[in-house]
């Protein structure tokens, strides 16, 4: 996969991968107090809603944050909510995801699930592997560092004592994916909260206040403006981009 430090991609009106920080699903609930929970049951509503405006704009790689590893010190009743909101939506939403073409990947350090989310993962992903539609790669018990350390760590168990940039980006999870071309976090925060650290190299990124149940289609279209209008320059200066790449 090409890397934007080495050469400079190829130009695109629409991103080839969203990643996303689903952040305000807590706030949401509280302000209409609501239990936390029912902020990540509205939160899996939109994610419903963003894959299908992903699929129609021709997005064909979305990843989202669903779970950090930092994310399994939360109190113990919303950690297990999750894990059961996990289940469910893999056993209720896959046949529809897969009737619509899309491709699930699951990555991150599978090991700590519930055995039977890590089954529920193994057959959403052989049942989904071989659409062509939009790839929706959800990231649990994931982080920036972990992935780049499985990664570092692979290619010293194969011998490797000097490696280069292309023998770690082969081994990061998610190696066959383009990097993400636009990042959004919504819920107010500016921050990269040890997400996809080396694939965001060269991402665009977007940030919003609004809270991620309501981040809808329109919101959405909003932060794909915001994209077109960037002019990405990855280390050179205007006058050697492309001329479709440059911005007035
Ligand atoms: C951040 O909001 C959200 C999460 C930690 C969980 C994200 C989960 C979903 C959107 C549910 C759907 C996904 C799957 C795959 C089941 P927060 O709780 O940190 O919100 P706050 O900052 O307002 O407290």
């Amino acid at each position: 996969m090409n890397s934007s430090t080495q050469t400079i991609p190829a130009y695109t009106r629409v991103p080839r991968h969203v990643a996303v920080i689903m952040d305000g699903n807590g706030r949401w609930a509280k302000k209409r107090f609501l239990p936390r929970v029912m902020g990540h049951k509205k939160g899996l509503d939109a994610l419903e809603d963003l894959c299908r405006t992903c699929a129609e704009a021709g997005i064909p790689y979305l990843t989202v944050f669903a779970f950090s590893t930092e994310n399994w010190r939360r109190p113990a009743d919303e950690v297990s909510f999750l894990m059961g909101l996990f289940l469910a939506a893999l056993q209720k939403k896959v046949a529809k995801m897969h009737k619509n073409g899309l491709r699930l990947k699951v990555i991150g350090d599978r090991s700590r699930f519930p055995a039977e989310i890590q089954a529920g993962i193994r057959d959403a992903e052989a049942l989904t592997a071989a659409n062509t539609g939009l790839t929706l790669t959800i990231a649990a018990d994931y982080g920036g560092r972990w992935d780049i350390l499985q990664a570092a760590n692979a290619l010293i168990k194969e011998g490797k004592s000097e490696i280069s940039e292309s023998d770690l980006a082969a081994k990061l999870m998610l190696a066959e994916a383009p990097e993400p071309d636009l990042f959004i976090r919504t819920g107010g925060e500016t921050r990269i909260s040890n997400f996809m650290l080396w694939q965001m190299a060269y991402a665009e990124f977007y940030f919003t206040d609004t809270l991620w149940p309501d981040f809808d289609s329109r919101e959405m279209h909003r932060a794909l403006e915001s994209f077109q209008q960037r002019e990405r320059r990855y280390g050179r200066t205007s006058e050697q981009l492309p001329p479709e790449q440059q911005r007035p």
